[in-house]
């Protein structure tokens, strides 16, 4: 299967021949590559919720698409009418996770694609809507590309005769959390198509516990894409960097600060305190659509904390901790502005002064 072959199997979320919204189902990875199509609203809440979508710009494709065919199911024959029932289907999807901004993002544009046409018939707002959600996606790969492409060139400059270039990454900021390429995988994508081997690369994939996205999604991912790839428990990662193999961090983010506090899957400041330490580049791979000018710093970014099972069971349901023990599960952390390089957007690499820097993004 070529590369192109195995982006089309795992997208993350697409609208099928027959109009449906449909899905990977990601929990079911590894093991089990299985599509399904998401057909209530209820459906769409759930999969979001439950990580079968997962990943920032991949939730916010999935709530535009999910907007888009419920409100098309909407029965309604004046403009006002229409209006309330989209906008109490948008409370309920804006309820699904509090942390990664692209679900409002895409939301707030979905709102404001509706507004903006007020005037036209119910029938012909529907199929705005359904263009609006599909521009929201379409700009998603191209977005990829972009951050792929400032990436690439990071990694040309570490390029030397014989050695592969080290890469660390946790999570999955990959092709199944985006529309295609990735954000923290697409530098890795655009090497690949612009003449690197897999084996000039060298990624090592945090697990990422406890739901182990790295493992059950990075690492699949690109080991499909022939790129050489380590797997590690999150608290191998000091020695990894200790011993001189990682040259450089990419993560991905669900909200960026003002400032540029950056909050990603747990686990990712710690990564960035030690890279701080070793003196390892360490770049967050961000849409704009991620940075979020309305939020000041870190502390004002909402953490989602996830249900307790997640810790004490095992990903197969064997359980690992005491009955009743009592648990702490933030799924986000917030790294601190002053230990990132630099903000990979597809506009431009942003550094400190980070809100000056998206300010001249036009943020
Ligand atoms: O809880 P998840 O799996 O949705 O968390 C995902 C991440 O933390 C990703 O790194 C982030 O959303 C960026 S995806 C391009």
């Amino acid at each position: 299967m070529n590369i192109e072959e195995f982006f089309d199997r795992i997208i993350s979320v697409k609208t099928d021949e027959d109009g449906n919204l449909n899905i990977i189902d990601q929990t079911l990875l590894p093991g089990e590559i299985k599509r399904i199509n998401l057909n209530t609203k209820e459906e769409i809440w759930e999969a979001i919720k439950k990580l079968r979508v997962r990943g920032a710009p991949a939730i916010g494709v999935c709530a535009a698409l999910g907007i888009a065919k419920t409100a098309s199911q909407v029965q309604a024959d004046n403009y006002a009418d229409f209006e309330r029932e989209f906008l109490g289907l948008k409370d309920y999807f804006a309820s699904s996770r509090p942390t990664a901004v692209n679900l409002f993002w895409a939301l707030n544009r979905m709102e404001d694609t509706l507004k903006s046409h007020k005037e036209k018939d119910i029938d012909e707002i529907k199929e705005i809507l359904f263009k609006e959600a599909d521009n929201i996606r379409n700009e998603d790969i191209a977005i990829s590309r972009g951050i792929g492409e400032l990436g690439f060139k990071l990694l040309k400059k570490l390029k030397r005769n014989g050695k592969e270039i080290g890469i660390m990454t946790h999570c999955n900021a990959g092709t199944l959390a985006t529309a295609k390429y990735g954000t923290a995988t697409a530098p890795m994508y655009m090497a690949l198509e612009n003449g690197f081997l897999g084996s000039d690369m060298h990624v090592y994939c945090d697990e990422t516990r406890p739901l182990l996205q790295g493992a059950r999604l990075t690492a699949f991912e690109l080991s499909n894409a022939c790129i050489t790839t380590t797997l590690q428990c999150d608290n191998m990662a000091s020695v990894l960097m200790k011993s001189g193999k990682i040259d450089i961090i990419f993560v991905g983010c669900d909200r960026v600060a003002r400032n540029g506090d950056a909050a990603n899957k747990i686990g990712t400041s710690g990564l960035a305190i030690i890279a701080k330490h070793y003196g390892i580049p360490f770049y967050v791979c961000a849409p704009t659509s991620t940075i979020d000018m309305n939020t000041a710093t870190g502390d004002d970014i909402p953490i989602e904390i996830r249900d307790s099972d997640e810790v004490t069971d095992m990903w197969y349901k064997e359980r690992m901790a005491p009955e009743n023990i009592d648990v702490y599960n933030p799924a986000f952390d917030v790294t601190d502005h002053s230990l990132i390089t630099g903000i990979i957007t597809e506009k431009g690499i942003c550094k400190y002064p980070f809100d000056k820097a998206f300010e001249k993004l036009g943020l």
